[in-house]
């Protein structure tokens, strides 16, 4: 027997038993005639107490041991004279009698603490080491609690968990993807699924109206603090509802794990925004709500008065920050370098000091009256002590802009606080994004997404004013879900191909499995899938998800522990009949 108690189990209940404990050496310490020795496993850290007076050469053989070894230990458990009340065996310490070398370990490359000296990329090379210590191996048990939740609840509301394949064929997520070659297939090649949007909806139009699963996702896209190139969703669908169902049933499912995982009991019904409401108020598809700091609209009142920007400017439009009248040239300044940078796109900034004893100060003095600024203070609910940040231009460019400085204004108050959740639904998207580079629709969700009924005859009109029967579940300014329901006539899909620009063929092609499935009876139905990654880390007050994932990938898709991706021999390449065309050499 390898031990009869974990590192996190013995207390004073246990004093005078003899038992036995293997672990990693956590830490080392010689202290005049005794060593201690701290080990530790999953479940924690017992404290092993070696004395030089009752057995010399026992001690010596434990100062000999170092970092990382993997030990074995039999001893008695004794109570502590000096206590540690910050472990949970932290009242008692094993005397011990025996101990066994199971392996020896080098030494590792950074402390294996919760506070590291490692930087993310030496850390993610020997990710089994970072994932030895507290703040990690957190994250994974919290990952798994949240799991097994999601399933319990949605076992509680009969769906049932059915795999689907990962050799796959292209999914309509609007992501670019990850290919497979097919060796018996030769020139052909697999996708791997952006998401199971397809196949789903198949098992729909097979009768098993209530699915889901905890699955991997593939997209080969640019990465982000919030994005991996392969994550995984809480994937779900269900027949024979509307919007509404599935905004209910899957509200009902984040309650659930707020009130198990967290103990906070959310009775309301979550707020629902229209996308319109999302992006005139908050400038972003995915409000943080924590705060309130709406975006104002001042374009009627700013306009015509000979400022040449304003004048020119299709929007006008401002944030009121509470309290910040008394920021310095030095804090604009900041702010104004903040709107300028390439990802925000803002030329610039104007500013409105609402003065605490009533007086305004502003950047554009020169252009307007006080009276006119207080007009625009006043729509922006400004008291005395504020201050309107302004910018102006292209309206949506603009308004995005409005909503990163709010979000900037937010981090700067502290209005973003980790312990407070803000959920919302985002409803009514518009079904049909216009790329001006391609010249052509795209749907803003996927290709099977339902228009709302009484905006389909726009198809024939005015496409882009078409509103879809989709959502997005957003905590915190975070998209941690998004789904719709879906097109299930044949008739209003050819329409959507036909907006989408496909030819029947292209749609065939890509989509004709579905579009046969749905010959023989689909029901009505709807569906969406959570970001899962992004739900733990969010619970976990982590800004990253790499954090919540046991092996991620870095920045450039590569995994550095396994190095990977990696070069294909000749003799495989030959195999897959694929010739690589590359500068790089190939092994
Ligand atoms: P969507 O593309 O919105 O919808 O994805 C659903 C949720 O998955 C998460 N997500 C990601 N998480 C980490 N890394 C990524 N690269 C990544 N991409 C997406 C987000 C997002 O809200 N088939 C549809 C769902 C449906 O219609 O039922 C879909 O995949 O949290």
């Amino acid at each position: 027997m390898y031990r009869t108690h974990t590192c996190g189990e013995l207390t004073m209940k246990n004093v005078g038993q003899q038992v036995t404990l293997a672990g990693w050496i956590q830490r080392i310490r010689n202290l005049g005639g005794m060593t201690f020795i701290d080990l530790r496993d999953r479940y924690g850290i017992t404290q092993l107490v070696f004395n030089m007076e009752k057995n010399s050469q026992l001690c010596e053989e434990a100062r000999a041991l170092g970092r990382e070894y993997v030990i074995q230990v039999i001893g008695t458990v004794a109570e502590r004279e000096n206590k540690n009340p910050r472990l949970a065996t932290g009242d008692i310490e094993i005397l011990v009698e025996t101990l066994k070398i199971i392996n020896p370990s080098a030494i590792p490359p950074f402390t294996i603490e919760d506070e590291t000296d490692g930087g993310e990329e030496l850390r993610m090379k020997y990710r089994y080491l970072d994932l030895r210590r507290n703040p990690l191996k957190n994250n994974l048990l919290l990952r798994h609690r949240m799991a097994q939740e999601v399933r319990r609840y949605l076992d509680g509301q009969q769906f049932i968990e059915i795999e689907t394949p990962v050799l796959m064929k292209s999914t309509p997520e609007g992501a670019r993807d990850f290919v497979v070659p097919s060796r018996m297939n030769p020139g052909q090649f697999y996708a791997l699924p952006q998401s199971p949007q397809t196949l789903k909806q198949i098992l729909m139009v097979a009768g098993y109206d209530r699915y889901f699963q905890i699955v991997k996702c593939f997209r080969d896209e640019d990465l982000r603090a919030d994005r991996q190139p392969e994550f995984t969703q809480i994937d779900c669908e269900m027949s024979f509802v509307d919007r509404d169902d599935i905004l209910v049933t899957f509200e009902g499912l984040i309650k659930h794990l707020f009130k198990t995982i967290k103990g906070i009991d959310f009775t309301e019904p979550f707020q629902r925004m229209s996308y319109a409401d999302a992006m005139a108020y908050f400038g972003s598809d995915k409000p943080d709500i924590r705060f309130d700091m709406k975006i104002v609209e001042l374009t009627s009142k700013a306009k015509g008065k000979g400022f040449g920007i304003f004048d020119q400017a299709e929007y006008i439009g401002g944030i009121n920050a509470t309290g910040c009248a008394d920021y310095s040239r030095k804090e604009i300044d900041a702010l104004t370098e903040f709107v300028k940078r390439p990802q925000i796109g803002a030329s610039g900034m104007v500013y409105v000091k609402y003065q605490s004893d009533g007086s305004i100060k502003s950047s554009i003095d020169k252009f307007y009256t006080a009276d006119e600024l207080r007009i625009w203070l006043e729509a922006a609910g400004a008291k005395p002590g504020d201050l309107l940040l302004i910018l102006s231009g292209a309206r949506e460019k603009t308004l995005k802009a409005l909503g990163n400085l709010r979000l900037e204004m937010g981090d700067r108050l502290g209005l973003r606080k980790q312990d407070i959740y803000a959920p919302l639904w985002v409803i009514d998207f518009p079904l049909l994004e216009w790329d001006e580079e391609m010249q052509r629709y795209f749907a803003m969700h996927h290709p099977f997404t339902a228009p709302v009924d009484e905006d389909i005859p726009l198809f024939n009109t005015d496409p882009s004013k078409i509103r879809a029967k989709a959502y997005d579940m957003v905590i915190n300014g975070v998209e941690v879900g998004g789904g719709s329901v879906r097109i299930h006539q044949k008739d209003l899909q050819a329409k959507m191909f036909e907006a989408l620009g496909f030819t029947r063929e292209e749609a065939e092609y890509q989509f004709g499995f579905l579009m046969n499935a749905f010959q023989y009876g689909a029901p009505p139905h709807a569906g969406i899938a959570f970001g899962f990654d992004r739900l733990v880390s969010l619970f976990a007050g982590l800004e990253s998800i790499r954090d919540v994932i046991a092996f991620p990938k870095n920045n450039a898709g590569r995994d550095l522990m396994l190095d990977s991706p990696s070069y294909l021999t000749e003799a495989q390449l030959n195999e897959l009949r694929i010739k690589v065309v590359t500068d790089e050499k190939n092994c």
